[in-house]
């Protein structure tokens, strides 16, 4: 059991890049954290740090209450994942999982039960006697998983674990990841993860808090809710959701004391719901932005003060909802339409869509800080 802190880390690669600007972070013990961030903002590279397989340039890290900036990675209790897990060649996946157990010098039963539940848990109970060549891809690599859960570590560290399996397997291992971290909250094992992810779903459901990184910096920490519905900051706000928030150069008027957001020729009134909660006082140049679900058709009869005539450029339809594209006041937009609620919408068709205000995200043009109370 054990917490993971950061405390202003930094690495600098020898050939000068610097990789990671000075991040602070506290991981409480149990708790499951996701780093998500665009290719090369350096969520391997702090996962490497954390697990000692890379130096740390400057800065503390902790495990517990120990510093473990110069601790071998075998003396940190940890156990790792990553996307290319290498098993033995020559062992089956029993012997691959058993190893570093037997160099623990375990029991046999201890063993042989910890395999057995982690190989329920990963549905490979019928691989157990089969050699890495003989499996796929995407067997190895649960047995890869196996392999770390098995050791019972303080710490699990991920690394896409997850993104060599196709869509069917990523899903049900996913949901096996959650439900081991729950099954050892509950037996009390509980263990610390970290787990590196592209995947916005994964960050989403596995995350009892996301890490959002951005160029070797941490834009929010935050849960996945509370960071979906109160983004920190126009980067966040893009980066989390899909299809992502829409975002747009707009104006910020206090006019005749009224709140008014005017987007092109479009002048709207901002409603109570979002004028409480404004950290600012004077008038501002602003992103906004819009979820794809905040603008939806107008229904027949309705009028709504923030409706908008548009043309349809694309549609495409997932199944249950369709996904609408269109250019308005220059910019690109996209609405999130409910299939059941109407029909298909065509493309090149004409369409009333309306915003719904209430749910505006504000952020500060230059600073790109949200302009909104979170809380
Ligand atoms: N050994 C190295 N020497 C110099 N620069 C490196 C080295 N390893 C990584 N980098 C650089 O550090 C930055 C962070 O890399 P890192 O692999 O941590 O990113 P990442 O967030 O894991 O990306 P991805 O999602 O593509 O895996 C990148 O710009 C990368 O080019
Ligand atoms: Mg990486």
């Amino acid at each position: 059991m054990a917490a993971v802190t950061l405390r202003q880390i930094e690495k600098t690669y020898p050939n000068g890049f610097q990789a990671v600007h000075g991040i602070d972070l506290h991981i409480d013990d149990g708790e499951f954290m996701v780093l998500v961030g665009p290719s090369g903002c350096a969520k391997s590279t702090t996962l490497r740090m954390i697990a000692g397989l890379e130096a740390i340039s400057a800065g503390d890290l902790l495990i517990g209450e120990q510093r473990v900036n110069d601790l071998a990675p075998k003396n940190r209790g940890i156990a790792m994942v990553f996307q290319n897990y290498a098993l033995y060649p020559h062992m089956n996946a029993y012997q691959n999982m058993a190893f570093g157990l037997k160099q623990l010098r375990l029991a046999k039963s201890e063993i042989c039960s910890r395999i057995e539940q982690a190989a329920k848990n990963l549905d490979i109970a019928h691989l157990l006697d089969k050699k890495p060549s003989e499996m796929s891809g995407g067997q190895r690599q649960r047995v890869a998983l196996g392999r770390a859960i098995v050791r019972k570590p303080d710490v699990f560290l991920f690394d896409e674990p997850l993104s060599n399996l196709d869509a069917k397997l990523r899903v049900s291992t996913r949901i096996g990841i959650a439900k081991l971290h729950q099954e050892l909250k509950e037996v009390g094992q509980q263990s610390t993860m970290i787990y590196v992810t592209h995947d916005q779903v994964e960050a989403m459901t596995l995350g009892d808090r996301i890490c959002v990184m951005n160029d070797g910096q941490i834009m929010q920490v935050d849960t996945p809710m509370h960071l979906y519905h109160h983004p920190a900051n126009k980067f966040v706000a893009g980066f989390i959701g899909s299809p992502a928030m829409n975002l747009a150069p707009a104006q910020l008027e206090y006019i005749d004391q009224q709140w008014v957001i005017q987007l092109g020729e479009y002048q709207w009134v901002l409603p109570a719901s979002v004028t409480q909660r404004l950290q600012i006082r004077q008038s501002k140049s602003v992103w906004l932005g819009i979820r794809p679900e905040h603008i939806r058709p107008v229904k027949s009869n309705e009028r709504t003060e923030s409706q908008v005539q548009i043309h349809v450029d694309v549609v495409e339809a997932m199944g249950n909802e369709q996904y609408v594209y269109f250019k308005w006041q220059a910019e690109s937009w996209i609405s999130r339409v409910s299939l059941d609620e109407l029909e298909l919408i065509e493309k090149g068709s004409t369409q009333w869509l309306t915003f719904d205000l209430n749910k505006l995200h504000l952020f500060d043009k230059d600073t790109e800080q949200s302009l909104l109370d979170a809380s």
